[in-house]
């Protein structure tokens, strides 16, 4: 089955990496004739590896086989956004793994995706900005990554600029200020000529994809499938969920008091989950549970007046508290946010008909002091403290 799986990956980039394969891989020499005692030991096929990475590849960690909850179930399933040639295995995630933490992957060896997407604040940063590789800002906060999985296409990025969790992965390698390689610097070919002179990656790529060939298409469909593996169901809303989710029931289980939150996080649960006309603010209606991720239809939430462009948020299983929010990172409190949803939603041509009233205007919900309380207080119980030291996730390369 496994076989077949890295068979399927392979088949898309052959022809693209045809030539490499050949540069690569030369004939195999014709084996001496060796006396027959003693059979000299096999080299371990993960020597050179070992030199570099913590990491076995021939016994990598689990990726593909994971367990999810209940309430995981094949309705939620069905909004992954894996595509049939990138299901996750093992060695190909553990092979995300080790691009995603590999500052040689900047042009100057100094910046990583893991040096902005940190796991301990959610795969996001604690910093407003980030800094690319020579130090200079870029002009958007970092995204959280956790439950990447459950984005429809065509939404990755604060702007849903890119096409798909693979179209992602290799633009901030080639992005002028996060990794550098773009077209002054050679673009992604002279990143894949560095690359083939890394004396891990052929040897990690043949594992993967059965030939020792480095391309673009095979970076993207690693780093994706290692991303996609990033799925947050530590939280304590979780484990309470996990207890109240009844697939028997129209809303599953969604309104009932969850009985591990205190009465408090719970009224803060029913503000988030119910509608408006129910009672709530109707936040679950674009920051969908279980996953949190944003509803594929939803619009931007009203940062500023007149704002045109169409905002995505990533899941709120990635907030960690004090981490910067929104696009600009402009908060830094889920007060500042619950303050933000409860007086100050601008109108604009982008903003989503959920935050307006019947008749277009900005919807003011003008909530009593404990409501604000309460909703901050069940924001705080879907924070992550498990995919935060998973060491699945963590830098894998040596000192
Ligand atoms: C210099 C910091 C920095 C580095 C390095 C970096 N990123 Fe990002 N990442 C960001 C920022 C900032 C954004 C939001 C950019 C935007 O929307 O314009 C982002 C957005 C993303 C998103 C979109 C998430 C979503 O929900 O739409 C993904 C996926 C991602 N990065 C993966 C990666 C990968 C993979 C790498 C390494 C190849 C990487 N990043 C390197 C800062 C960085
Ligand atoms: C119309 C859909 C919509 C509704 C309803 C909505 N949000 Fe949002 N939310 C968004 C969008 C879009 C963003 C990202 C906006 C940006 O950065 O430009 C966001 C961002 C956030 C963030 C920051 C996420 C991050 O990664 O930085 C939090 C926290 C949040 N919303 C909480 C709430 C709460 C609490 C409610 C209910 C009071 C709510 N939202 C209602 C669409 C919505």
């Amino acid at each position: 089955m496994k076989t077949l799986l890295i068979r399927l990956l392979i088949a898309p980039t052959a022809a693209l990496a045809g030539h490499l394969a050949l540069a690569a891989n030369p004939p195999p020499p014709k084996p001496k004739p060796r006396p027959p005692v003693p059979a000299p030991a096999p080299a371990p096929a993960t020597s050179v590896i070992a030199q570099y990475l913590n990491i076995d590849i021939n016994a990598p960690a689990n990726y593909a086989a994971v367990t999810l909850p209940a309430f995981y179930d094949p309705q939620v399933l069905q909004g992954v956004n894996t595509p049939a040639n990138n299901r996750i295995t093992d060695k190909g995630a553990t092979l995300g793994r080790v691009l995603f933490w590999d500052k040689r992957l900047s042009v100057n060896n100094t910046v990583a995706c893991g040096t902005c997407h940190q796991p301990a604040n959610g795969f996001s940063a604690t910093t407003q900005f980030s800094k690319g590789f020579s130090g200079i800002n870029g002009t958007a906060h970092t995204m959280g990554l956790a439950n990447i999985a459950f984005y429809r296409d065509g939404s990755m990025f604060w702007d849903k600029r890119a096409a798909s969790v693979e179209a992602q992965a290799t633009q901030p390698i080639k992005n002028s200020i996060e990794m550098g390689f773009d077209a002054s610097n050679g673009g992604i070919n002279a990143l894949l000529v560095k690359m083939q002179a890394l004396p891990y990656y052929p040897e990690l790529f043949r594992a993967v994809y059965g030939d020792p060939a480095i391309t673009e298409a095979r970076i993207q469909l690693a780093l994706a499938q290692f991303e996609r593996s990033m799925i947050s169901v530590g939280s304590r809303w979780d484990q309470g969920y996990a207890r109240t989710y009844n697939a028997a029931l129209a809303d599953k289980g969604l309104s009932l008091d969850v009985p591990t939150l205190s009465a408090q996080e719970n009224l803060g649960r029913r503000l988030f989950m119910n509608g408006v006309n129910n009672g709530g603010q109707g936040c679950a209606a674009c920051h969908q549970p279980p996953s949190f991720a944003l509803a594929p239809n939803s619009r931007s939430n009203g940062l500023d007046a007149g704002e045109t462009r169409v905002f995505k948020s990533a899941s709120l299983k990635s907030l960690s508290p004090g981490q910067p929010m929104m696009h600009d990172g402009r908060f830094t409190t889920f007060e500042q946010v619950v303050d933000f949803y409860n007086l100050n939603v601008k109108n604009g041509p982008a903003l989503d008909n959920r935050l307006k009233t019947r008749d277009g205007n900005v919807r003011v919900p003008n909530m009593a002091a404990t409501d604000k309380a309460a909703l901050v207080a069940f924001l705080k119980t879907l924070d992550d403290p498990t995919l935060r030291t998973d060491a699945r996730f963590g830098n894998p390369f040596k000192p």
